[in-house]
């Protein structure tokens, strides 16, 4: 079945960048602020050095190049066939897999972190729980799963998606509702961090979105717990 992101194969991050435009931001300051979101996570939850990671509807794999150093292993699941090629394309140190939306291609217990960036937004709310099911089931013990997501409260989060063309069929979801998810699914000592508050990555500017991660004002937020 064409799916409908098999159509953004080659203008995904183009298509992301004329959605944020009005923000004067670049797709890749968000990206960057992924992947130092993750890399405290990783020091601070999982203290394992270069994890194992399962990106979860990774996409065009457009974080991954920043996750390099981070991160061991990395392999990205999607049920998009064309964006599962352009990521191979584009990382040729990756694993890529294809996903049939059921049974992810892994044994159980197979990975210290397991991700969704951007991606239950896009899954119809009765097939959420499934999903995170599975993130859980092949997470190892004492391993992280890890949902990213917009932030419904931000307004200029709800501008951008309104904004963006492959969002039309988006329904937004909260940290807490995340978090409900994660337990639903079994996953211990939940928690949520919004970040992407202030348009500047520098030190003292992420010590200020530190302090405030637990109101939900930034534009996105990271919810996980522990396998
Ligand atoms: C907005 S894109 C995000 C891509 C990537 N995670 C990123 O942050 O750049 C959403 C992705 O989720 C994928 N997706 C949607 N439903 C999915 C599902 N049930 N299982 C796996 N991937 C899914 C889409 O094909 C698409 O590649």
């Amino acid at each position: 079945m064409a799916e409908l992101f098999d159509n953004y194969r080659d203008n995904y991050r183009d298509v992301v960048q004329s959605s944020i435009d009005f923000s004067g931001l670049s797709h890749s300051f968000f990206m960057r602020a992924k992947a130092d979101l993750l890399r405290e996570l990783i020091a601070g939850r999982l203290g394992a050095e270069k994890p194992a990671m399962l990106d979860v509807g990774c996409g065009v794999g457009s974080l991954h190049p920043m996750l390099r150093g981070i991160v061991g292993r990395l392999s990205g699941i999607d049920v998009s066939l064309e964006s599962i090629l352009q990521a191979r394309a584009d990382n040729p140190d990756g694993d890529y897999r294809a996903f049939d939306g059921n049974s992810f291609p892994f044994d159980d217990a197979s990975f210290d972190l397991v991700t969704a960036i951007c991606v239950l937004h896009h899954v119809a709310p009765t097939a959420r729980g499934r999903l995170v099911n599975e993130m859980r089931r092949v997470a190892r013990p004492g391993g992280l799963v890890c949902i990213i997501e917009h932030n419904p409260f931000n307004p200029l989060t709800r501008l951008a998606v309104a904004r963006c063309e492959f969002d039309r069929d988006a329904i937004l979801l909260g940290a807490g509702n995340a978090r409900r998810l994660l337990a639903g699914s079994g996953l211990r000592e939940t928690g949520a961090s919004h970040f992407l508050l202030l348009p500047w990555a520098t030190k003292p500017a992420r010590r200020i979105e530190g302090a405030l991660s637990k109101i939900p004002l930034g534009a996105q937020y990271a919810a996980f717990g522990t396998a």
